[in-house]
């Protein structure tokens, strides 16, 4: 059975491999830290055990909600953003075929997205086209106050209540919130909606493997069983007894940090496959929100190839000397395909002919990783062998808990998020919210 890999070989002529050892001991503190709870943040540490500890009942649960769901919509709205949506979207992007959302017979409901923006188009867009659409409802929020998910549920909400009864409503909205606090879980109580728990101590950005993430997961037809399961394989293979050159976690934690101390200061996820677009956001969430604070921290950014070497190409080979790479290259691709011969061969390409359109984009990912590594580019490199539910499990888990190390080694707290508040705090005092009102006169004063 293979696993998700790392490679940081075409990192030598960058940093030695002694230097990247020297964080052993490093390395394996912080583990032990987020193990034991003794490290900063200790109260959301409840991802670290999250995937050994889901019980069959729990996991059954979620599955015979998403099957009812499945039984009724032909479109399932997931409302949340940040934390609150990106797992699930990188899973269900990664996994569903990218244009059955197209085919009118497909067996799947397709997964729409809302509250992960304020665009009054794009809400209005999907209010219209979801009028006389079979849909259901799926709002996740662990505060349950968010405002942008709270808007969007309120006209969803309003939507599906002049669609259908009221006991039929109540079969079509799901709420993922906190146990007991919070606007949403009152109102899934008054109205009886079914509703799942995000525990108190699992922070947004490390949910995916709560109903946060699995409940749209499942829904949009993916093994979540399979998805754990990888979770919990990476969670043996990245402990630690496993020792630091061969735990992935370890030297990703330790090769970044070491990157970001020789002045890195942007690390770039670049990935060959489409696919992965969400994989990339749900990661840029998860390192940046955990790490860039105290004025420090790496600024995560990320590119599809080879589409943004057309775009952001000439940037990375020759801009400033500041970034360094992770490339997550998937080694088998599910389909095969290959160039086809033209008798004319007017653009050349017949010395294709023949070949896996996955052997061009593999050649492709080599060539740039020649060039970046020629243009002072250092790359760290994450092989998972599949893309499919068990991988996914394990590339997840592998991010979640060489974050939380990452974290420890950089000093500061991964688990908070008290940057996030400042635009919430001016935005309400510009919208003049009631108990906003010396923050109101003093932001209208600024801006006059
Ligand atoms: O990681 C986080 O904590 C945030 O991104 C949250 O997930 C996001 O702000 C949404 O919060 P909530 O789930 O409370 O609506």
């Amino acid at each position: 059975m293979e696993n998700i890999k790392i490679d940081i070989s075409k990192l030598s002529s960058f940093v030695s491999n002694e230097t990247i050892a020297s964080y052993e001991a490093t390395a394996k503190r912080s583990l032990k830290a987020l193990y034991d709870g003794s490290g900063k943040g200790n109260d959301f540490l409840g991802w670290v055990n999250l995937p050994v500890e889901i019980t069959n009942e729990h996991l059954s649960d979620i599955e015979e909600t998403a099957a009812k769901i499945r039984s009724k919509a032909d479109f399932v709205v997931v409302v949340g953003i940040g934390g609150s949506y990106l797992g699930a979207r990188a899973v269900i992007d990664g996994l569903n075929n990218s244009f059955d959302y197209l085919q009118t017979t497909r067996k799947e409901p397709v997964v729409l997205y809302a509250g992960q923006n304020i665009g009054e188009d794009y809400t209005y867009e999907l209010l219209e086209f979801l009028k006389d659409k079979s849909f259901a409802i799926v709002a996740i929020s662990k505060s349950g106050t968010t405002t942008e998910p709270a808007i969007a549920f309120r006209l969803l909400k309003d939507l599906i209540e002049s669609k259908y009864s009221k006991a039929e409503v109540k079969d079509r909205i799901v709420v993922i919130t906190d146990k007991s606090k919070g606007a949403l879980r009152v109102l899934a109580n008054q109205e009886g909606y079914k509703t799942f728990i995000i525990p108190d101590n699992v922070g947004g950005r490390f949910s995916v493997l709560t109903p946060v993430g699995l409940l749209p997961i499942a829904i949009a037809g993916h093994s979540i069983r399979e998805l754990v399961k990888g979770a919990v394989d990476m969670k043996k293979l990245t402990s630690m007894d496993v020792p630091f050159n061969q735990n992935p976690a370890m030297i990703y934690a330790a090769s970044r940090n070491e990157l970001h101390k020789r002045g890195k200061a942007i690390e770039i996820l670049v990935n060959y496959n489409p696919k992965l677009h969400f994989v990339t956001e749900w990661w840029k969430q998860l390192y940046g929100e955990s790490e860039g604070k105290d004025n420090k921290g790496i600024f995560p950014a990320g590119v599809d190839f080879t589409t943004d070497l057309h775009s952001m190409g000439q940037w990375i080979q020759e801009g400033v000397r500041n970034i360094f790479e992770t490339v997550i290259s998937v080694k088998s691709s599910n389909h095969t395909m290959t160039v086809p011969k033209a008798d004319s061969d007017l653009d050349q390409l017949n010395f294709l002919a023949g070949k896996r359109i996955d052997e061009v984009n593999k050649m492709a990912e080599l060539g740039t990783l020649v060039a970046h590594l020629d243009g002072g580019v250092p790359n760290i490199h994450v092989e998972i062998p599949k893309l499919n539910e068990y991988y996914l499990g394990q590339l997840i888990y592998f991010f979640e808990i060489a974050c939380g190390m990452s974290g420890y080694i950089l000093d500061v707290n991964p688990f908070d998020q008290p940057g996030v508040e400042a635009y919430k705090k001016n935005m309400f005092a510009l919208l003049a919210k009631p108990g906003f009102e010396k923050e109101t006169e003093a932001i209208r004063k600024r801006l006059a």
